[in-house]
């Protein structure tokens, strides 16, 4: 996509949207702009397939030889997000349902159901077809398989094609239906089956369904997006090679496996929309109002480290907000610099291209409200001018290097989050709200960190924190338990076993000898029933959950408020017996960090760096003008001291 320690600029771009006279004067001005990059192609079936096994690729193979000509490399999106209507029409059992027995139908994207043999096959054909055809041209630098798996709530559905494969993924898994029964517990309410073919998808039923039912069913819709993507995969590396194969990923999308996905897939991209997001994401509405047009400090950099994680060191930003976007509950405009903040700091963090949504606003369909880098008349707007200036500071920067190593690993499991929402037990128990926030303090430590998936090799690290995550896999507990740093284990972790039982030996199962603790109850409450923590001198308190915990191996550093262990230790491996509230996991987490031996700098607010290669930069997300003098360890290549809202600096370290 770009290479090593490079840091390409690129575009959406849609030519089929536009008439063909203006495909040479946009190509030229997207050079101008210091733009290398164009992504292409990913909705256009209708104009690829206009009639069942009529192929038109010629305009597209023009397209991409007037961008080939402008020296512009190609990123070829596969069309399989937009199946159009004819296809549909043929095979309308190819629409995803939804869990209440709606067919999810035509007339926008995403329509389809994962499940659907037929469809899979129909993709693998288009895609084939665009191999063959560009899979060698010299233009094409990476391909994206589909557009952004899930969005539109798009991953379970609820369709015959599902049924009958769950059916078969579960007899696959399982191999008797006996085994099935006892690892669910379905003597409980008498919900025994007695073959496999019985067994209906986890909806529609008078209340609660069983929990490793729906646990097998988030296992279930996860595998078909794989597999699904794994079909493009394969037929792309198989004709493309030497192309980078990715796909474009999304802000706190929780309902695939990403860290799976990514085992066919070259380099994780993933679009980030700053201000829709935070419109979209519960936080208080003081925070809303102080970032309301720089979007929040920590949410795209958690992005980037999560995908660069993904991504096993690679990854790239697809589609970056240029403006007000069309989706959110509100569409507020970014501030002036802020488009040119975020470019840089997706670069701060590693990112190998970032790449704007999109070049021209449309002046029809959905996204009319949704800015672009020129207005619909073609003027630019002023995100373009703000691109060519980030062209500019990257020209100036040179090579950037690789993001620098952290030393502080944040655990994140996709499945944490199924059995989480599985059985929440509290309504305001929330995983995602739970990592981010443990992000965030870190991340105002002036940290740098790493967010790794279950698998990951946690050897290199000081620091290493396990948010809630109630089945341990068994790879897991084995790193956790030779981790010879810091680490910080959340309540509900161990609780469940993979098919969704309480281990045999209660709580945290299999972190019991590493952790020398054992849980015996929990109790969820509302922040009106807090429970207070004694630790240092300010009121501290468990906010939302807490545990009753015997330290049976394991010095028990705070208590709650009656007497209860609220923290244990044992060697390096702390517990939390509860939800901390934002103070408390402050207090615990520069306690653990200074334990590590890691240098923690307090900065302000709305102040955050990131170091890649020999340089660390400095984003000033507001709410206010900021003094940067105590950061400062070396000379400023961009910026200066006085950093004002919107601002960055890049210091060069050790000069
Ligand atoms: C993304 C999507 C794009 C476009 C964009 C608008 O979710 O991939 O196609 O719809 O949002 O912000």
């Amino acid at each position: 996509m770009a290479k090593a320690g490079g840091a390409a600029i690129g575009v959406c771009y849609y030519p089929e949207h536009w008439p063909e006279t203006m495909w040479a004067d946009d190509a030229r001005r997207m050079r101008e702009a210091g733009i290398s990059r164009v992504r292409i192609g990913e909705f256009a079936w209708s104009r690829l397939e206009p009639d069942p096994g009529r192929l038109e690729f010629d305009w597209l193979a023009r397209a991409i030889d007037v961008l080939h000509a402008h020296g512009l490399g190609v990123i070829l999106g596969t069309p399989t997000a937009t199946p159009p209507k004819w296809l549909v029409d043929k095979m309308p059992d190819m629409l995803a349902v939804d869990h209440r027995g709606r067919v999810r139908a035509f007339g926008s994207r995403r329509h389809y159901c994962f499940s659907h043999a037929g469809y899979r096959h129909e993709c693998a054909r288009i895609v084939r077809a665009l191999a063959e055809r560009f899979g060698d041209h010299p233009a094409i630098v990476a391909w994206q398989t589909d557009n952004e798996y899930g969005c539109h709530n798009t991953v379970r559905s609820y369709s015959s094609a599902a049924r009958l494969g769950f059916r078969r993924w579960l007899k696959a898994r399982y191999g008797s239906i006996a085994a099935l029964n006892a690892a669910w517990g379905n003597v409980f309410w008498s919900m025994e089956y007695r073959d496999f073919e019985e067994i209906d998808l986890p909806s529609g039923a008078v209340t609660e369904t069983n929990p490793s039912h729906r646990a097998d069913f988030e296992r279930y819709s996860s595998d078909q997006v794989r597999e699904f993507n794994r079909v493009q995969a394969d037929i792309i590396r198989a004709l493309s090679p030497g192309r980078d194969i990715v796909h474009n990923f999304m802000t706190f999308h929780v309902d695939f496996d990403h860290y799976e996905v990514m085992k066919d897939l070259d380099v994780a991209t993933w679009d980030s929309y700053p201000l829709g997001s935070l419109d979209v994401f519960p936080a208080d509405p003081a925070h809303k109002a102080a970032y309301a047009r720089t979007g929040d400090p920590d949410l795209q950099a958690f992005h980037h480290d999560l995908y660069r994680g993904a991504g096993r060191g690679r990854f790239a930003i697809m589609e970056q907000q240029p403006g007000p976007v069309n989706w959110a509950a509100y569409n507020t405009d970014a501030m002036p610099g802020l488009v040119r903040l975020w470019g840089l700091e997706g670069f701060a963090h590693g990112a190998e291209m970032v790449s704007y949504f999109r070049w021209r606003q449309a002046p029809f369909a959905q996204e009319q409200f949704h800015a672009g880098l020129n207005l619909p008349n073609n003027e630019p707007d002023r995100a373009y001018f703000e691109v060519k200036e980030l062209a500019r500071d990257l020209a100036r920067l040179g090579d950037l290097g690789r993001a620098v190593p952290a030393r502080v690993a944040l655990i994140y499991s996709y499945e944490a989050q199924w059995f989480l929402r599985t059985q929440p037990q509290g309504q305001n128990f929330s995983y995602i709200e739970q990592v981010f926030v443990i992000y965030r303090i870190l991340r105002s430590f002036g940290l740098d960190i790493d967010i790794v998936g279950p698998d990951a090799n946690l050897s290199a690290y000081a620091l290493a924190v396990l948010p809630s995550t109630p089945y341990v896999p068994p790879r897991l507990a084995a790193s956790l338990e030779s981790f010879d740093g810091r680490l910080l284990v959340l309540p509900r972790s161990g609780s469940r076993t993979a098919s969704h039982q309480i281990p045999a030996n209660l709580a945290p199962g299999p972190l019991a000898a590493l952790l020398g603790i054992k849980v015996t109850r929990a109790e969820s409450f509302r922040s009106y029933a807090a429970v207070p923590v004694n630790y240092g001198n300010e009121a501290r308190k468990f906010d939302r959950w807490r545990e009753f915990v015997v330290a049976e191996d394991a010095e028990v550093v705070a208590r709650t408020g009656d007497g209860h262990p609220a923290l244990t230790r044992r060697g390096g491996a702390y517990y939390l017996a509860g939800s901390p509230d934002a103070g408390l996991l402050e207090g615990l987490l520069e306690r653990l960090a200074r334990e590590a031996g890691l240098a923690i700098e307090r900065l302000p607010p709305g102040v955050r760096t990131r170091r890649r290669g020999p340089y660390r930069f400095i984003f000033n997300y507001g709410p206010g003008e900021q003094d940067i003098s105590s950061l400062a360890a070396g000379d400023f290549v961009l910026g200066e001291r006085l950093l004002g809202v919107g601002g960055v600096a890049v210091q060069k370290e050790g000069h």
